[in-house]
């Protein structure tokens, strides 16, 4: 989890190519009004994340193991995915600002124009305690974070 330009998809598949356990992608899930909206600059409301959300969570239950990029950014969101699927381990990458804006900046070809940054840091709900989210700093080397999300899924799947 964490908003766009964290990292999700990159660490998720490294970490999939160090664990050989299958990687999803949250945003393929996107019904089509979302996509469109989401290229046109316009936030998505939780109308249209529902159908999206249930989706994801379908797709935790029942491919199980996997590895999900989701940005969760809600706890709502996240609570609607652990209806579906209680035993997920959400893993937040955390980002500065700043880096994000060089991210999104660089990267080409890709749905989520670098304006809805400032929408998506404010729809961020950081983890409560009781969640039990594991916080990562995301500006370390990808192998690094990598091999942390193997040790958790390693955990998890014993
Ligand atoms: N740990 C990292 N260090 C440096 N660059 C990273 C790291 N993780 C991701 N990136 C780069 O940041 C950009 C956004 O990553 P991406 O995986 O697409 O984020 P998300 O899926 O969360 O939107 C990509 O250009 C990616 O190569
Ligand atoms: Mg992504």
């Amino acid at each position: 989890m964490g908003v766009s330009g964290a990292g999700k998809t990159t660490i998720g598949l490294a970490a999939s190519a160090v664990t050989g356990v299958t990687f999803l992608d949250a945003d393929d899930r996107h019904p089509p009004q979302n996509v469109a909206k989401m290229a046109a600059g316009i936030p998505l409301d939780d109308d249209d994340r529902a159908p999206w959300l249930d989706a994801v969570g379908a797709a935790l239950r029942d491919e199980a193991p996997c590895i999900m990029a989701c940005s969760a950014l809600r706890r709502s969101y996240r609570d609607r995915l652990r209806q579906h699927a209680p035993g997920t381990l959400f893993v937040l990458l955390q980002v500065p600002r700043t880096e994000l804006e060089r991210r999104t900046a660089t990267r080409d070809a890709h749905f989520m124009p670098a304006t809805l940054l400032d929408s998506q840091l404010a729809t961020l709900e950081p983890p409560d305690p009781a969640e039990g989210i594991v916080v990562l700093d995301a500006t370390r080397p990808i192998d690094a974070l990598a091999a942390d999300v193997a040790l958790l899924l390693d955990t998890r799947v014993d």
